[in-house]
């Protein structure tokens, strides 16, 4: 279920069907589909104890006096919402009521590994504040392993006075404060621990990303060296929300809830929905819970998804959390193939089985269907699922043409090794319970010529080696890509950071291949997704805050992006739709000179801009709402974000006027200058391009005014403020009509 391999997932609803009886005596069919009521703040004034009982009476109105007695599953604390089951006409009438904001199904997220903070310039020996320890990290995912090393809590004093959380039917310790487990329906699998308890590995795997202690590990002699976490003396409260099934929207909303209310500082999640479906901002549990974080002023990082690498993929895009898109780092792990005629190729995966250079007889799943199963060879050279023929697989080698669906590699039984075609992203080095390698398309075609030139086809495959990825950093093919689908003009994903073959803590209950049968159970393992980015953000986050405890979340996540590290468009030419700012740079970003903050009622301004009323506003903050006036709404490009985006479509809309203000957060007296880089297609001027100021806190505003002709599909510049000292560095985007994603 873990990070990758399941992108192809679809969503699933939690349906129930009953049979009642109507008024009129008829037996009729209800079918009952578990909803999300959101309504916004608590009103001013009302005990959130007394919300169960008011959000009964509520549903009452709307289910009626004939319908079948029928619960609450849950109330919501930090925010008014509740949980329940409704019929389609039911969901249509609560939709209706003036204070609700949304009804969303609850449906399911899904999934998305320390060399890594080595490369990104961020050694074990840096600076750290004495805050780090009243760091608590937040991680919503597939619970913890709490006897691993990485949570040992030797050398930590008891919690931050603050925490209010707790722990669910676990033991935690000093390192790990707290550990929850949601489950509203109390539907579970066979495989599921009834207990913050990790089976899967993948939040093990994400919580010691962000906060791990500093480990001594390796995967069988891989990626040896140290396993730590961003911020090693932080703490770590777990809120597990994703089980065997996926992670479902009201369990990860309820886990979001619990979190707020026990006193987080930062959270990450990485998790996302599945497919691609582009809810608006108050439809989706992560969207609301993370909203309601902001407001409280808890730092949110979620992955980008991992539905690349094409555009419009993104699946958490907000503009208050930060989405984070994964990049390589300097490993690279590289499995040959050697032919029977002497030739070796090179693919990918991480191979840690030794055939100590015996041959074995190639074969390709073309020549071998599954005839009694009723498939013939083009269907059996993509080795779907159960098209090949097992018997024939004993001891052999067998080529598949594509890796559409490696999972289903179960079926090789008894092979000796598998060779895939690479169809996805051929930067994914996956694990499989056999020898098993992916190649280039023209390579597999060379191998599937060589079967055919000959009767008696071998090959073998090798044991990975691990080399120096020296083109390292680029985004990896399969982190998902802007632009942000629902607000052309904000810019997404806002940043990168590792997501590729990243070694971290694991749950020793699952193998490192998660395949059945793989004997291979460990404590620590390497894996990929923007999962494995998602947390190294969440952990920069938490570094910067440990240093700077009362800025905003809009700060910290401006401190991120500004002092990122450029990446080059021409590894990645989807350029800042990939990257964002670029490389996420930790130490960079405790001094960041200038930040571009952000406020709640800036946000609101933002939604009234973005076509949201006061009707649909005024429950999200219980405050006056007013939309009207133009000081009222603020379009979507006048967000203060440290980054701009302009959807050029198919009308000119130029010239654009951005209007952004930074705050001195640098040297008391400084005079930072403005410097465009900007190909010639564009004429970018900045308005005052000087500014000074003479206090810490002090505010400034300016303008950017972008002229020019779109004659590419996507042009990339950039805005430098340098007062000397600091670079406050913003990147900038123009675009038109981009090729859409295929079907998934
Ligand atoms: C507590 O967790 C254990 C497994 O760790 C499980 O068997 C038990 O049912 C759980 N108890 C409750 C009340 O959830
Ligand atoms: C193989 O099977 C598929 C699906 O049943 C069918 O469409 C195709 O025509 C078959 N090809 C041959 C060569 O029989
Ligand atoms: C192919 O292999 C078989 C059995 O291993 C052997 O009998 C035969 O001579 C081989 N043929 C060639 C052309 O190498
Ligand atoms: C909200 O608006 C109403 C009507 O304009 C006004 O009477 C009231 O004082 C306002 N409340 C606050 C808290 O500003």
């Amino acid at each position: 279920m873990v990070s990758l391999r399941p992108c192809l997932f679809i969503l699933i609803f939690t349906l129930t069907i009953t049979d009642t009886y109507s008024s009129n005596g008829r037996k009729a069919m209800h079918i009952f589909q578990t909803y999300i009521v959101y309504m916004g703040d608590h009103p001013k004034g009302m005990d959130p104890a007394s919300s169960p009982s008011l959000h009964m009476a509520m549903a009452q109105k709307v289910i009626g006096s004939n319908s079948e007695p029928r619960s609450i599953l849950h109330s919501y604390k930090s925010f008014n919402g509740f949980v329940m089951k409704l019929t389609e006409e039911e969901k249509e009438r609560m939709a209706e009521m003036d204070e609700v904001v949304s009804v969303i199904p609850d449906s399911k997220y899904i999934l998305h590994t320390t060399k890594s903070w080595d490369f990104i310039g961020f050694p074990q020996q840096v600076t750290r504040a004495s805050m780090e320890s009243d760091i608590i990290v937040g991680v919503v995912d597939t619970g913890i392993w709490p006897e691993s090393k990485s949570f040992s809590d030797e050398g930590f004093g008891p919690p931050p006075k603050k925490w209010k959380g707790s722990c669910h039917n676990f033991t935690c310790n000093n390192k790990l404060i707290g550990a929850k487990y949601f489950n509203i329906d109390g539907s579970y699998r066979k495989k599921d621990i009834k207990s913050p308890r990790d089976p899967n590995g993948h939040g093990t795997h994400t919580s010691s990303t962000v906060a791990g202690n500093l480990v001594t590990a390796s995967l069988l002699g891989y990626a040896s060296g140290t396993a730590r976490g961003g911020v090693p003396s932080a703490r770590v409260a777990m809120y597990k929300a994703c089980w065997v099934s996926g992670c479902r929207q009201a369990d990860t909303l309820a886990a979001l809830d619990a979190a707020i209310d026990d006193g987080v500082d930062v959270l990450s999640l990485s998790i996302g929905l599945g497919g691609l479906e582009y809810p608006a901002y108050f439809q989706t549990g992560t969207n609301i819970g993370s909203f309601h974080a902001m407001k409280r002023g808890i730092f949110v990082a979620n992955s980008a998804g991992n539905s690349g690498p094409y555009f419009y993929t993104m699946t958490n895009y907000p503009p208050w959390m930060l989405s984070v898109a994964a990049s390589t780092f300097d490993r690279k792990f590289v499995t040959k193939v050697r032919l029977g005629n002497g030739v070796v190729y090179e693919g990918s995966t991480i191979n840690t089985f030794d055939l100590k250079n015996k041959m074995f007889p190639l074969i390709s799943a073309g020549d071998i269907p599954n005839t009694a199963g009723g498939f013939n060879g083009s269907i059996s050279r993509y080795c779907s699922e159960n098209s090949v023929d097992k018997n024939a697989v004993k001891g052999k080698i067998v080529v598949c043409d594509n890796s559409v669906n490696p999972e289903k590699v179960g079926v090789f039984n008894g092979a000796a090794g598998v060779i895939f075609g690479a169809i996805g992203p051929k930067d994914l080095p996956s694990i499989f319970a056999l020898p098993a390698t992916f190649l280039s398309q023209g390579k597999l075609r060379n191998v599937q010529l060589y079967i055919e030139s000959t009767r008696n086809a071998t090959a073998t495959i090798l044991k990975s080696d691990e080399v120096k990825n020296t083109l390292s950093p680029y985004v990896a093919g399969f982190s998902s890509r802007g632009p942000n689908p629902i607000t052309p003009n904000i810019l997404k994903p806002d940043i990168a950071a590792p997501g590729v073959s990243v070694l971290a803590a694991w749950s020793p209950l699952n193998s490192i291949s998660e395949f059945e049968g793989d004997k291979r159970k460990l404590s620590y393992n390497a894996i990929c997704g923007t999962s494995m980015a998602c947390p190294h953000a969440a952990a920069a986050a938490a570094y910067v805050k440990s240093f700077h405890p009362n800025w905003s979340p809009a700060m910290i996540k401006s401190a991120l992006m500004t002092t990122a590290t450029p990446m080059s468009s021409a590894l990645n030419p989807e350029a800042e739709f990939a990257y964002g700012a670029g490389q996420i740079n930790p130490v960079k970003a405790v001094n960041p000179g200038l930040v571009y903050d952000i406020t709640e009622a800036d946000y609101i301004q933002f939604l009234c801009g973005d076509g949201y009323t006061d009707k649909m506003l005024q429950p999200l903050t219980h405050e006056n709402v007013s939309c009207h006036g133009k000081a009222q709404k603020r379009a979507a490009y006048n967000l203060n974000l440290p980054s701009f985006a302009i959807y050029h479509g198919n009308v000119g809309v130029f010239p654009r006027v951005f209007r952004r203000t930074v705050t001195n957060v640098g040297s008391a007296k400084s005079t930072y200058k403005a410097t465009v880089i900007t190909p010639s297609l564009l004429d970018i001027q900045v308005k005052p391009d000087v500014l000074s100021f003479t206090s810490i806190g002090q505010e400034k505003s300016f303008s950017v005014v972008i002229e020019g002709a779109l004659t590419v599909k996507l042009i990339s510049a950039t805005l430098i403020w340098d007062d000397g000292n600091f670079q406050v560095r913003s990147p900038i985007v123009v675009y038109g009509d981009l090729p859409e994603p295929p079907d998934m």
